[in-house]
């Protein structure tokens, strides 16, 4: 635990405005502590008190990190390989250690996240959150509309049909797709099913977050904004009626 410190220092060191305006937010109840609507003055303590700014829950433990990598092929998203792979927590700093937010196939690349905050990553993996999450197939042959009627309505997979998805041609080859489930090399299996096996997958959105500029292998922090809207996109969606 850390000492508790007064709201507006810990709101302006995770970038939610300056001291001044966060006092000002303050002042209109827009912060709310466990609950309750906070007063100027207060103090809250990072690691155990749940500090809302408009409603949204910051992500405010100063031991937490996030970094958005672009996964190379070839390189495992576990935290260890039995084959001796490399993986990738070789390619972010050692400490503190993290672990990476979901799995990519140790051939697909693109996007992913690796993280210390063992809860938003359960929300962000469990598929009753709905994260959506868009890979580039590039496919053999080019899938007939039909067959991405198909792969938007649900394919019968072994483990059952997949959810409503998005998928559009956007070159000859390359399809977009976009999901929310997660289940095992599911792109791949869907793919498959609609007789057009992938060649190469690429990741290029996780919810909110997406990156052009990181080449293979590289990463970054994410910004405070960016794990604020990853929080915000991680909410459970309605069960259906
Ligand atoms: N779907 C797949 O088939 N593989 C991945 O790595 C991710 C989604």
């Amino acid at each position: 635990m850390s000492e508790p410190e007064r709201l507006q220092k810990i709101l302006a060191r995770v970038g939610i405005a300056s001291r001044r305006v966060v006092e000002e937010m303050i002042e209109d109840g827009r912060v709310v502590v466990n609950g309750e609507v906070a007063e100027l003055g207060q103090r809250a303590d990072p690691d155990v008190d749940a500090i809302e700014v408009d409603g949204v829950l910051v992500g405010v433990r100063p031991d937490t990190v996030w970094y958005l990598l672009n996964k190379p092929a070839g390189v495992v998203s576990t935290a260890s390989d039995p084959q001796g792979r490399p993986t990738v927590v070789q390619l972010v700093p050692e400490e503190p250690r993290v672990f990476p937010v979901g799995r990519l196939d140790a051939e697909t690349e693109g996007l992913l996240l690796l993280t210390n905050d063992g809860e938003v990553t359960h929300r962000l993996t469990h598929p009753s959150y709905g994260v959506e999450k868009e890979y580039l197939a590039h496919v053999e042959g080019t899938p007939a509309r039909g067959a991405l009627r198909r792969l938007r309505e649900g394919v019968e997979l072994e483990d059952g049909i997949t959810a409503p998805a998005t998928a559009a041609m956007v070159s000859p080859g390359v399809v977009r797709l976009v999901i929310h489930e997660g289940r095992n090399r599911q792109v791949r299996r869907m793919c498959e099913a609609i007789g057009h096996p992938v060649v190469r997958l690429v990741r290029t959105r996780i919810g909110p977050l997406v990156d052009t500029t990181l080449g293979p292998g590289e990463w970054r922090p994410l910004r405070q904004d960016e794990v604020r809207a990853l929080e915000r996109a991680a909410v459970p969606t309605p069960p259906p009626d």
